[in-house]
């Protein structure tokens, strides 16, 4: 039988890239490995609970013992996380993109004698945001990420305000810290109750963690 401190909860994870059509062939994407995101996921699982995983598109093993949704752009992604919930505990990893481009073509774009392409972009939804706000089938726990390349906590303290989240697990990404793409992290827990800053870990240990505070949070809700 099924044991740990997330038994009989779902979790719903969502990790790695979006990616955004400009036409059949080509994509608008960032840097976003998953690497986090899925091992959140794990971590989720090996507590007990059940894991509902909506991933964009990522080079990584798909997690034992997990649900997984794999979707390519933030509409789709939206999608799947409505389809996915209600859920105890949301846990909004992914890097979404912010834009997608709003005349996105059916055919491929062809090179016309210099003249550019006209791509015109449009805002993205805000997953996050728009279930964090939600007086029904928000879960309990909403957590959100914070990729910054400066003044981290102070632009984590923001966005917990304007995402509505319950924490914001924030981590610096600036060239040379290897955290984009890479096996470790060093995050700050931003909440209504201060600021924690974690020694560097491997994004492993940082999730273990991080899903062993959520038990302790959903405990103490
Ligand atoms: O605003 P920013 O992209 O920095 O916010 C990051 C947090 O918001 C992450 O938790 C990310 O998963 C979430 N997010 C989202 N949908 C978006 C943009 C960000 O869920 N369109």
């Amino acid at each position: 039988a099924p044991s740990g401190p997330l038994v009989g909860k779902h979790v719903l994870v969502t990790s790695g890239p979006t990616h955004e059509p400009i036409d059949p062939v080509r994509y608008i994407a960032n840097r976003s490995s998953g690497k986090q995101g899925h091992a959140i996921a794990r971590a989720a699982a090996a507590a007990g609970a059940r894991v509902t995983l909506v991933s964009g598109p990522v080079d990584l093993p798909d997690p034992t013992g997990v649900t997984m949704v794999r979707v390519e752009s933030a509409r789709e992604m939206l999608d799947a996380v409505e389809k996915a919930l209600p859920a105890e505990i949301g846990i909004f990893a992914a890097a979404v993109a912010d834009w997608r481009v709003a005349n996105a073509g059916d055919q491929k774009l062809k090179k016309n004698a210099g003249a550019l392409p006209d791509l015109k972009l449009t805002e993205n939804p805000d997953i996050l945001a728009t279930i964090a706000h939600r007086n029904e089938g928000r879960p309990p726990l909403t957590i959100g990420f914070a990729a910054e390349t400066e003044n981290v906590i102070e632009h984590a303290k923001q966005k917990l305000a304007k995402k509505g989240c319950d924490l914001i697990v924030a981590n610096d990404v600036s060239i040379g810290t290897g955290v984009m793409g890479g096996d470790s992290n060093t995050v700050h827990l931003v909440s209504a109750s201060g600021v924690e800053t974690w020694p560097t870990l491997s994004k492993t240990e940082v999730a273990q963690r991080l899903v062993e505070r959520l038990g302790q949070m959903l405990k103490g809700a």
